[in-house]
């Protein structure tokens, strides 16, 4: 017990040992566990940190925006710089904020309206290619969706092989991400050489996005905004990492939000037929439009209770800068601060029946009805995600579209256990059968 950090009766500490062995288990279970044992603030002293999880939205927002100067990224993300380089996730302070407003424009709510077209068109020409009765990975067919749609509207081209490479390299990342748990020195991972591999190749591609002088004929927004900007002028070296930042982060987080939807949806038909009826009566023959989005409010549920129930970023990491002081508890400088997606949509103070998928929960649990950051899949403050209107906008379009043509029947009639890694994956995929309607 570390008294002198914790001076409120609500915080405990618990065994380093423990957590850390838990958290290479199982990493839902450590934090859920965690939170439970001990309350709003936990804490660990480990050989390197003190690490501190936090379980009030309350607390969670005085990091994320009343103290977030006090804080930069975490371990985890910093690491990330070996893929990343100095993409947007990963700077922080002054340039973050400047590179951030630079490149906003390309995700202001007029532009996202105009990528829409382009979402439709793709999910169309993907959805129309699937067989009645074919047996396949949903998780796997929206990664290649939604990559096909960042990369379109990013960058207005697909390098060749780009979808193949892109989830081959990530598969090869997500593999080796618990060895980022391991105490070695960051530079250290750089020498796996499965790791390189794959590190490589994802620059190549970015490579080939970026040099390409067709590259944002289609929709010009953010390569035009990385190649001339009115108050940056970005280096090479900058314009591939937030190219990399982009088509990563761009297209991954939402085909797992989409597969984890397609997983509830194939399990709750009943809500499938609800979300048909919408999508039939709203759209009819016609390709969806942005006008469509507010229109679609069952849709618009579907993918917050999916957010809410298996949110693809499931944990978020800071460290203090600083000594700072939370819900009493002291915090020293070189703090480890974990938040969890994971663990507060899961906290029955906030949702009755937490474990259960009800889309319908969203029409009476108001934005206002709970505490602000007991519902956060974006994250907030100034590191709120950017694409987030993006995500909403895609989502419920390919919901609609799919919803209107298929029925979607999983393949063993249980749920898909969640793999945390650095995103929130369904273990073996998420197996289902199409079928026509
Ligand atoms: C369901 C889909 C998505 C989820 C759940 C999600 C989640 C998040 C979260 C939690 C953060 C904050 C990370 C932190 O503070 O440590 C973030 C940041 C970010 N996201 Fe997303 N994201 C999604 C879609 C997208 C899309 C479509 C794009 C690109 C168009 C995108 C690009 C980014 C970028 C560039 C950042 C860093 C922003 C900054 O620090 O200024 N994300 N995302």
């Amino acid at each position: 017990m570390h008294t002198s950090l914790l001076t409120t009766p609500e915080s405990k500490s618990t065994s380093a040992a423990r957590f850390l062995w838990e958290m290479f288990v199982n990493p839902l279970d450590a934090l859920t566990n965690l939170a439970r044992e001990n309350g709003d603030i936990a804490h660990v002293h480990t050989r390197r940190h003190e690490v501190f999880l936090l379980n009030h939205p309350d607390f969670i927002e005085q990091v994320l925006v009343k103290q977030q100067g006090n804080f930069v990224k975490g371990p985890a993300l910093q690491r990330a710089r070996l893929v990343l380089g100095e993409g947007l996730l990963t700077i922080e302070g002054d340039a973050h904020l400047e590179q951030r407003r630079a490149l906003q424009p390309a995700f202001h709510r007029h532009t996202i309206e105009s990528y829409s077209p382009t979402m439709a068109a793709s999910a169309q020409r993907h959805i129309s290619a699937w067989q009645s009765g074919q047996q396949m990975d949903m998780a796997e067919a929206m990664m290649r969706l939604t990559l096909d749609v960042a990369l379109r509207s990013f960058f207005g081209h697909i390098p060749e092989g780009a979808g193949e490479r892109v989830g081959a390299s990530m598969r090869t990342l997500a593999r080796l991400f618990p060895l980022s748990m391991l105490p070695l020195p960051a530079g250290a991972k750089k020498f796996f050489p499965a790791f390189r591999r794959a590190s490589r190749d994802l620059n190549s591609i970015t490579e080939a996005l970026v040099a390409n002088p067709n590259s944002g004929q289609a929709q010009k927004a953010l390569i035009q905004l990385l190649r001339e900007n009115p108050h940056v002028q970005f280096s090479d070296e900058q314009i591939r990492s937030h190219a990399l930042t982009f088509m990563l982060a761009g297209h991954e987080t939402t085909a797992l939000l989409l597969a984890w939807a397609w997983d509830m949806l194939a399990n709750h038909p009943e809500m499938q037929c609800t979300l048909q009826a919408e999508a039939d009566r709203v759209l009819g023959d016609r390709m969806p439009t942005a006008e469509d989005i507010s229109n679609l409010p069952f849709a618009r549920s579907v993918v917050k209770e999916t957010l809410r129930l298996r949110p693809p970023a499931w944990a978020m990491g800071r460290r203090a800068v600083k000594e700072c002081e939370i819900g009493g508890a002291f915090l020293p400088a070189g703090s480890v601060v974990l938040i969890s997606q994971w663990v507060m949509h899961h906290d029955p103070r906030y949702y009755a029946s937490p474990e259960e998928f009800r889309p319908e929960r969203w029409d009476y649990v108001s934005e206002r009805s709970i505490p602000r950051f007991a519902f956060f899949p974006f994250g907030g403050g100034s590191r709120v995600c950017i694409g987030e209107t993006f995500a909403w906008t895609e989502a419920i379009i390919v919901l609609a579209l799919m919803a209107r043509r298929w029925n979607v029947r999983s393949v063993s009639g249980q749920a898909a256990r969640p793999k945390p890694g650095i995103t929130l994956r369904p273990k073996n995929g998420v197996q289902v059968v199409v079928e026509k309607r």
